[in-house]
């Protein structure tokens, strides 16, 4: 569905983004993950077709995207970094305009805003939405059309617990519906559930690019953190999972039944984001 080869772009002379190779295929979600400034806003707006003065090859259904016309946008969904709507039209009006400018608008708009919990405030107008509000109906904005591949920049930035979980939920039905997804987060938890595949960017290269599963097993020693009574003091200590066999003490603590606490800790994407880039996600 996307095939990105060699892609190079930058907004004045200095070289920006550069060697980006990767590909995501149908039914996939891919990841960027990087911290702010990072690239990955202009890398969406590369696939999306606003950056058109990129070198390399950039493919999206078959088709290099700089030469993509208007046509291109009733195949994609956006749901941008920044949420835009007209203010003094109501949630339900925005979407039965933009609706409007698509071919296609097979999906329900009532149901999408149900899904998604503003079906109540869907007569308001957008201008008195709060900013979780307007992140919500600015994701099923780009749904309306019931596109094949959808470009999501931090659509659960920002959300509250329980509609975060509302917006993943309907993120994976997508998925299960065939369509590929790009997604851009901060936030590694988010990263590691959903995404089959994520790409590691930091100062516009591509660092690393695995499923999280590889890229925790690959880079990231587990822990296994245990605790004993010592003279009436419960004393801590640890050991890497693959040295636990080795480790005298914690042998004999076994045998003797003396262990007080036992528990492995495995590193989670953020770690490896660190341990890669040496770069923290924020
Ligand atoms: N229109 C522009 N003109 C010049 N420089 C730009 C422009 N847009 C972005 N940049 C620069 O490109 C770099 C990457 O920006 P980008 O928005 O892609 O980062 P990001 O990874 O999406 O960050 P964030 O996580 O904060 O959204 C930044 O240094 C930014 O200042
Ligand atoms: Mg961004």
């Amino acid at each position: 569905m996307i095939l990105v080869k060699d892609c190079a772009f930058s907004y004045d002379k200095k070289p920006f983004i550069s060697d980006v190779n990767f590909e995501v295929k149908k039914g996939e979600i891919f990841g960027f993950l990087g911290p702010s400034g990072a690239g990955k806003s202009t890398l969406q707006k590369i696939l999306i077709g606003l950056l058109k003065n990129y070198k390399g090859s950039v493919q999206v259904l078959g088709k290099e995207v700089r030469g993509q016309k208007d046509d291109y946008y009733e195949h994609i969904g956006i749901d941008f970094e920044f949420p835009s709507f007209y203010e003094k039209l109501s949630a339900a009006e925005n979407l039965k305009f933009f609706s409007s400018l698509y071919k296609n608008t097979p999906r329900n708009i009532d149901s999408l805003l149900e899904q998604i919990g503003l079906l109540r405030d869907k007569d308001k107008k957008v201008a008195s939405y709060s900013k979780g509000m307007k992140s919500r109906l600015n994701f099923v904005k780009a749904l309306i059309h019931n596109p094949e591949i959808l470009f999501l920049d931090e659509p659960t930035s920002g959300l509250d617990p329980s509609n975060s979980r509302i917006m993943k939920n309907m993120i994976l039905e997508e998925k299960n519906a065939g369509k590929s997804i790009i997604i851009t987060t901060h936030n590694m938890q988010d990263a590691a559930e959903l995404c089959d595949r994520v790409a590691f960017i930091v100062d516009g290269h591509v660092k690393a690019l695995d499923t999280p599963h590889n890229l925790i097993m690959k880079k990231g020693a587990g822990i296994i953190s245990y605790s004993y009574l010592e003279n009436g003091k419960e004393i801590k200590a640890e050991c890497p999972v693959t040295e636990s066999g080795k480790d005298a003490k914690l042998q004999k603590l076994i045998a003797e039944g003396k262990i007080l606490t036992i528990h492995s800790m495995e590193p989670d994407l953020g770690d490896i984001f660190m341990e890669v880039t040496g770069r923290g996600l924020n």
